[in-house]
């Protein structure tokens, strides 16, 4: 029994670490050795058609690695029968390429009958997938993806797709990709040069209400936490657990510890410090000129209503407590790991544990929020 509470569909998962798929790599021997402790590990990328296989084969001739199966269905079947020989493995993705619709409807019925998760790749830029349409083209063509991802759905899979952040609009994209009915996204949020491109999730999260699985560059709990603090449900990890064997495995001992120390493994940072809406939880009273203001223009509130809206939602809960603090009760509290004498003082005095408090905010955002999108 963990504390986190946290499904993609019909997946229920443990943890929100994650590995992201790698082709040629990323299959269950390579979860063996990096991933038993994950909550979710990402298999492939697999080629499902002839065209897939084909180009697969083409990059491996200049040596970069491939899952190149002549018989992907079957293939697929025997690893996801392999995993009842696992003693408590991490529920599992299969992240898949191909041309023809058939083979991804087959794949989508096969993860269901195993309670998997399909992750479609729009993401490979290998020019001999690119060339044929698979991959990051998708991301240009919204048409194309979109009925892809409808009729994948309607075989009742759990559906994700993957892509890759600054190729198009990241908040059209999300949007698209929601209302085409998946179920997640997990965004390789890169930015170019080098680094990663936090305001992609941040505004995958203040558009949509997709599962997000951020990825790139996270390889340690620092890296971690500033995903989850721009709303990533999840995070994943490719390259780093080439380099360490250990680091979902230590990664996973931090967000567990973490999630019973705060009650919110991924709470958002504050919104002057770039965190996503859902930190509208944690703001002051708008009194003075900030960064809240730009947030509530572009909901059409005022900073009056603004506060009138959460002291209303907070009514009967111990937030209306507090008057030792800035703005007089814990509504307009920061969130517990700022440090605060004062706050911390409030909490003790009425008897409710940092958890509590947190899972209150919690429940003040998700409030905040539905009436915000309402409005
Ligand atoms: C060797 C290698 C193979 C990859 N193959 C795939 C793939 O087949 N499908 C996919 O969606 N992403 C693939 N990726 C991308 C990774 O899943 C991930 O998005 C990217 O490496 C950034 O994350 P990282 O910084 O944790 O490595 C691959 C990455 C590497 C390094
Ligand atoms: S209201 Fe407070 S917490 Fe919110 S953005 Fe402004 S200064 Fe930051
Ligand atoms: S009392 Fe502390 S936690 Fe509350 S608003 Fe002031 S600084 Fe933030």
């Amino acid at each position: 029994m963990t504390g986190f509470d946290i499904h993609i569909g019909y997946a229920q998962i443990r943890n929100p670490i994650a590995l992201a798929a790698m082709a040629g790599i990323a299959d269950l021997d390579f979860v063996r050795k990096v991933a038993m402790s994950a909550g979710l590990a990402v298999l492939g990328g697999y080629n499902l058609d002839d065209a897939t296989n084909d180009a697969a084969m083409r990059i491996m001739e200049r040596g970069r690695a491939e899952f190149v199966t002549p018989e992907p269905i079957e293939y697929l079947r025997s690893e996801l029968e392999r995993l009842n020989e696992m003693e408590d493995p991490p529920a599992i993705a299969l992240n898949v390429r191909s041309t023809e619709m058939k083979p991804l409807l087959s794949a989508a019925l096969l993860a269901k009958e195993y309670g998997a998760i399909l992750e479609i790749d729009a993401h490979c830029r290998q020019p001999e997938m690119t060339s044929i349409g698979v991959g990051e083209p998708l991301l240009r063509d919204p048409d194309r993806l979109a009925s892809m991802i409808s009729r994948v759905k309607k075989t009742g899979v759990a559906l994700c797709v993957k892509t890759r952040s600054g190729v198009v609009d990241d908040e059209r994209l999300a949007i698209a990709i929601e209302q085409a009915g998946a179920d997640a996204i997990h965004i390789d949020a890169m930015k170019p040069g080098a680094g990663t491109d936090h305001r992609a999730i941040k505004v995958t999260r203040n558009a949509t209400d997709l599962f997000i699985i951020g990825n790139n560059s996270v390889v340690d709990f620092g890296s971690a936490k500033a995903m989850f603090g721009h709303g990533a449900d999840m995070v994943s990890l490719a390259r780093a657990t080439l380099a360490n064997s250990d680091v979902i495995d230590t990664l996973v001992q931090h967000i567990t510890v973490f999630q019973e120390q705060t009650g919110w493994y991924n709470a958002p940072k504050h919104i002057c410090s770039g965190g996503d809406d859902r930190a509208l939880a944690f703001c002051c009273l708008p009194v003075k000129p900030c960064a809240i203001h730009g947030v509530l223009n572009r909901y059409g509130i005022t900073p009056q209503e603004f506060a009138d809206l959460k002291v209303e939602l907070s009514r009967g809960t111990p937030l209306e407590l507090g008057d030792n603090t800035c703005f007089g009760t814990l509504i307009w509290c920061c969130k517990l790991t700022k440090p605060c004498f004062l706050r911390n003082a409030v909490l003790e005095q009425i008897g409710l544990s940092g958890v509590e408090y947190m899972k209150l905010k919690k429940r003040l955002s998700e409030a905040i929020l539905e009436r915000l999108r309402g409005h």
